[in-house]
């Protein structure tokens, strides 16, 4: 363990764009919102000021009216499509995508606040943070919630994080447009098998150049001009998470005037949630907006429910059966997607390969709800994993071996604040 703790702290360092955490160099160049908040959290356990720089630097990328974009574009670098000169936004001037990603911060705002050595850093950081992550969440509400149901929408897959998950497939069925010949930079430093498809980046493509059609990225018209438009677990599981996080802020901070707000999120997103249980499957599902209809697929993100603690028990123990019927099936938990479903792909990204983030999300929420030896039969994994094939971007669940991007950010902080 102490041989991948420095392991860890040298990639974190390595990865260190000054006061920025890239993914990995070559393939993500650049600030990702949801890693990024992530990285806080290992690099909290070693250099505190430096943690909160990184939540900070993430946020001198948000916009007017709140959102937190997907990418920040600190620095030019030309190893990654599409980069600015694509997303052109004006906002803020070609330094960032027009769209977001699942909501941590708050969560790693409160971890770095009780993890804190110097309280009187913490309480200023979190000060300052406090009200840019109030404005994100109530975004969220307004921008992709306008009818009020609880639960946020997502307009495009790499918002969800979770880019070519098999719940896409269904709401992704929409023709592509005429677009440009395009290069795409990823296969120079991953192998196709490891990464989406073609067809699927045209559909990217296609949502990029319609959300800068409309107005530069205008949340009012992308909402209801998007072809897709899904309710994805992953970034409601984590904004409903973030959401109870930001209340305990609002409290540690004095701002009591907010809590009603958020508990009023709380209430409504708990109700959201229901219409996503598929009980036949055992399993929560994404909703496609567009049809109505559940996304089939079953994927690691129907677990995650768990992690935002809005389960009854009976259901907590229904979605342990099928989890544990998932990692029957593999050496290595846990699976992005079922995998019995004839869709499975070890390799592919997130058709099959296991993430430690979400491994850490879903044992955090068995824990909460009591199930600690599959909890840390899911940490047990994680570390084999890391240990065995080194800090990777995913990992094979059939045979253990890493996969995508190495010397990856995220498995790095999840070693040092998770797996330690
Ligand atoms: C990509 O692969 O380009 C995405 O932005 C990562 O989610």
């Amino acid at each position: 363990r102490i041989q991948i703790v420095e392991e860890s702290m040298t990639v974190l360092r390595h990865n260190d764009l000054g006061g920025y955490t890239v993914p990995a160099h070559g393939l993500y160049p650049f600030q990702w919102n949801w890693d990024s908040a992530i990285v806080a959290s290992g690099w909290a356990v070693f250099d505190e000021a430096r943690a909160w720089q990184e939540i900070e630097s993430l946020f001198s990328g948000q916009w007017e009216d709140g959102m937190v974009p997907s990418i920040v574009f600190h620095k030019p670098s030309t190893t990654y499509f599409p980069g600015p000169e694509i997303w052109g936004t004006k906002e803020k001037p070609s330094k960032s995508t027009g769209i977001t990603q699942p909501p941590v911060a708050a969560m790693s705002v409160r971890f770095l606040y009780e993890h804190a050595d110097d309280p009187l850093l913490a309480m200023s950081e979190a000060g300052k943070l406090f009200p840019k992550l109030l404005a994100w969440h109530r975004w969220f509400y307004k921008a992709r919630d306008p009818f009020n149901t609880g639960v946020v929408a997502i307009l495009h897959p790499w918002e969800s994080g979770m880019d070519n998950s098999p719940a896409w497939d269904e709401p992704m069925r929409f023709p592509v447009d005429n677009l440009q010949p395009y290069v795409r930079c990823d296969l120079n430093h991953v192998h196709p098998e490891m990464r989406p498809t073609k067809e699927t980046y045209d559909h990217y493509l296609t949502l990029l150049y319609r959300f800068k059609n409309a107005n530069f990225y205008d949340p009012d018209k992308l909402y209801h001009i998007s072809p897709f438009r899904v309710t994805d677990l992953c970034v409601n599981c984590i904004l409903f998470r973030a959401n109870r996080d930001l209340r305990w802020l609002a409290i540690k901070l004095g701002r009591q005037e907010v809590v009603a707000e958020i508990d009023a999120w709380l209430d409504k997103g708990f109700q959201g949630f229901e219409s996503l249980w598929d009980e036949e499957a055992g399993i929560y599902k994404c909703r496609d907006q567009i049809t109505g209809k559940l996304c089939p697929a079953a994927i690691s993100a129907g677990f995650l429910p768990l992690f935002a603690g809005v389960v009854s028990e009976k259901r907590a123990a229904r979605l342990v059966r099928t989890l544990e019927q998932w990692l029957e099936q593999v050496k290595y938990g846990v699976p992005s997607m079922d995998p019995a479903d004839p869709r499975f792909e070890p390799l592919r990204y997130w058709r099959g390969p296991v993430w430690i983030i979400i491994n850490w999300m879903i044992s955090n929420g068995l824990k909460h709800y009591g199930y600690d030896a599959l909890a840390n039969r899911i940490k047990d994994h994680s570390i084999a994993l890391t240990s065995e094939s080194g800090l990777f971007e995913y990992f094979n669940p059939v045979t253990g071996e890493g996969e995508g991007g190495h010397d990856f950010s995220w498995t790095a902080a999840m070693s040092l604040a998770w797996m330690d």
